[in-house]
């Protein structure tokens, strides 16, 4: 897996003047990478000024290095390792996909085939996590049951848990890869009282997670060619995003030296909330509280009332701003899964295209380049192949696994690596005396 090439060993690169309040000026390199914005390097800051710099939310921060994705949001465009989602998404599929993120290029054939073998043989879990999930209520949510159980892999695979064993790295990553969708649809079978299902080893990844989840032992299943290759699309559209809220969790996590399975047991937590991962079930949630086109100005009032906490689900993106890529894709699948299950007319995707329409040409959401993201169809289609709303952030989890196996690798291997330890800007009390209890006000 391939490790990029240090900012500090770049060679004349120019500086930006910087002039603290003592009327020092020091000057701090400035970074090209291949495509896309300069950075200012500020690791030498503090040493020389005594200043940190201030950025919540990590609006203007590059965290680190990457040669994994690339966003540009203004144009909207997403590429893997320089390939474009939408031509990926055409000709490729998930396993390729996953293959060109971990090692960064699109596999020969013989390569490509020794990478699903691995990987298929390794789908199964180790028995005794069966019995790890009769631990949970039946009502528990697939995403708490993930961040349970794929911690808790640490504690079955001993022997892949060296960071410093590149070999030991690898077995943990494709470990991960393979074994998600078994717990992802263990935890969909758990929830529903069914029995789980093992992986079949002859089945394509999409197709055998289709398998896990909606087959049962008493009935032959033969998953549906347009549902799996809609699966599989869905899968190369989430598998990575670049620094995103939990692909930098599963780095921080992992900059201490956390094992992998609970790195990536961290970033399953932080996808769950509804401003990331979360949307897509949002979204669902949205469209039935609206429930019918007439109600959508009511709506959308409540959405640009500064009081009011609602937001439109599925539109807006801290980098988009312009149409999310993947929406895009997704949008025209969703017609084909529709059309393939015989639903003529749903009416949440006519309320979403609808919702889209209006909010497209409204002034709030054109001045604030908000736009439809990935969540605004994800849900839909997923919906309609019959998978409950509250296994949506599941399967998101399941495809982003190889984006954070990914990124977690690449830092590992980094040579300018250090533990993540941001700074803050105190504004508590300074040091004071302590209070003994009768003084106290
Ligand atoms: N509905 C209404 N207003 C919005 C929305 C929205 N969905 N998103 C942003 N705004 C407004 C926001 O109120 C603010 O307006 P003003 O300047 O008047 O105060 C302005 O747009 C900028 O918003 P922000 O919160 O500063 O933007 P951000 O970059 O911090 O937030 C976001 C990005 C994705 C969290 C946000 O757009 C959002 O909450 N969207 C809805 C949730 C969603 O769909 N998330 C999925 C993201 S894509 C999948 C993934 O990668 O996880």
């Amino acid at each position: 897996m391939n490790s990029p090439t240090p900012a500090a060993t770049r060679k004349n690169t120019p500086t930006a003047s910087l002039t603290d309040p003592s009327g020092k000026t020091i000057e701090l390199p400035v970074v090209n990478g291949t495509v896309g914005p300069q950075v200012i390097d500020v690791r030498k800051l503090y040493g020389a000024t005594g200043l940190f710099t201030y950025d919540p939310g990590f609006t203007s921060t590059a965290s680190c290095e990457s040669k994994i994705t690339y966003i540009d949001g203004d144009k909207g465009e997403l590429l893997y390792r320089g390939y474009p989602i939408e031509e990926l998404a055409e000709h490729s599929d998930f396993m390729e996909v996953a293959y060109l993120i971990l090692f960064g290029e699109l596999p020969k054939a013989e390569e490509k085939a020794k990478f699903v073998s691995d990987i298929t043989h390794h789908t199964m879990v180790h028995e005794q996590i069966t019995q790890f999930f009769r631990g949970f209520r039946r009502d528990a949510h697939p995403m708490a049951v993930m961040c349970g159980v794929v911690g808790a892999l640490s504690a079955f695979y001993h022997d892949s848990l060296d960071i410093n064993d590149p070999h030991q790295r690898m077995i943990a990553s494709y470990r991960l890869i393979a074994k998600i969708p078994t717990i992802a649809a263990m935890a969909y079978k758990y929830s529903v009282g069914q029995p789980f299902m093992y992986p079949r080893n002859d089945l394509s990844y999409a197709e055998n997670f289709l398998y896990m989840t909606f087959a049962v032992p008493c009935e032959t299943y033969k998953p549906s060619v347009v549902l799996t290759r809609a699966l599989d699309r869905i899968f190369m559209l989430h598998a990575d995003h670049e620094q995103n809220a939990s692909t930098s969790t599963v780095r921080l996590a992992g900059s201490s030296g956390a094992n992998p399975f609970a790195c990536i047991a961290a970033g399953i937590a932080s996808l769950w909330g509804p401003a990331h991962g979360g949307a897509n079930e949002a979204v669902l949630k949205m469209l039935s509280d609206i429930g019918s086109k007439e109600r959508i100005p009511e709506f959308l009032a409540r959405v640009k009332d500064k009081n009011d906490t609602v937001r439109l689900m599925g539109f807006g993106h801290r980098v988009y701003k312009n149409y999310d890529p993947r929406a895009a894709v997704i949008r025209r699948d969703c017609y084909e899964v529709l059309g393939e299950l015989g639903i003529k007319n749903d009416p949440l995707l006519d309320l979403a295209m609808e919702l889209e329409k209006i909010a497209l040409n409204d002034r709030y959401f054109v001045d604030r380049k908000l736009y439809p993201n990935v969540d605004f169809y994800s849900g839909i289609i997923l919906k309609a192949m019959g998978f409950p709303v509250s296994m949506f952030t599941a399967l998101f989890a399941l495809a982003r696994t190889v984006g954070w196996i990914a990124q977690w690798s690449e830092m590992i291997e980094d040579p300018e690596q250090k533990i993540g330890r941001p700074r803050q800007l105190y504004v508590g009390e300074a040091r004071r005396p302590y209070v003994p209890m009768e003084k106290r006000a």
